[in-house]
């Protein structure tokens, strides 16, 4: 089993110190199944030290939202049937659904400024998801469904969580 590192994303809009990156796992294949029959190797992502937001409520669930999506990422590439994919696409969505309402409900509570903005980045997301599930069910988990997923739920996660959610943890800081 080989393990690289790759820093993958900035999104340090707002001037943190530090790029955030989180590292891709390369895990070797199991025998393969359906549209995974080649031996190849895929990735997964691994949760960063650098992408704590320093509110350890927020922090916990994010670590287990990449939990949540690698597990539905080992699926679609050992020989899980279909029914265990898509329970495990719709774990993931369910638990970002959960912890978007558990942020959104910190927000209100501590009257944060930019609540309107992030609830809508949340919405997006869930929209976008949303249509992923669909997608998932109609043509079932193909290699290019599952790249194409993983490429934007990996960005917009490390994305979103470097900017909007560390927003957060800086304003739950200075109003301490
Ligand atoms: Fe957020």
């Amino acid at each position: 089993m080989a393990s690289v590192r790759q820093p993958v994303a900035d999104g340090n809009k707002s001037g943190q110190k530090g790029a955030p990156r989180y590292k891709f796992i390369k895990i070797a294949r199991p025998k393969g199944c359906g549209p995974f029959r080649k031996k190849e190797e895929s990735n997964l992502v691994e949760w960063q030290e650098n992408l704590s937001i320093g509110v350890l409520e927020i922090d916990i669930q994010h670590k287990l939202l990449f939990e949540k999506f690698n597990s539905f990422l080992q699926a679609c590439q050992s020989e899980a049937e279909g029914d265990t994919v898509h329970r495990l696409f719709w774990f993931l969505e369910a638990y970002a659904v959960t912890h978007f309402n558990n942020e959104e409900k910190l927000m209100q509570e501590l009257g944060y400024p930019d609540f309107v903005a992030h609830r809508k980045q949340h919405q997006e997301f869930a929209g976008e998801v949303g249509r992923i599930k669909e997608r998932l069910k109609n043509e079932g988990a193909t290699q290019s469904l599952v790249s194409s997923m993983t490429m934007f739920i990996s960005s917009w996660l490390v994305q979103h969580i470097s900017n909007m959610d560390r927003a957060i943890g800086h304003f739950v800081h200075e109003h301490r």
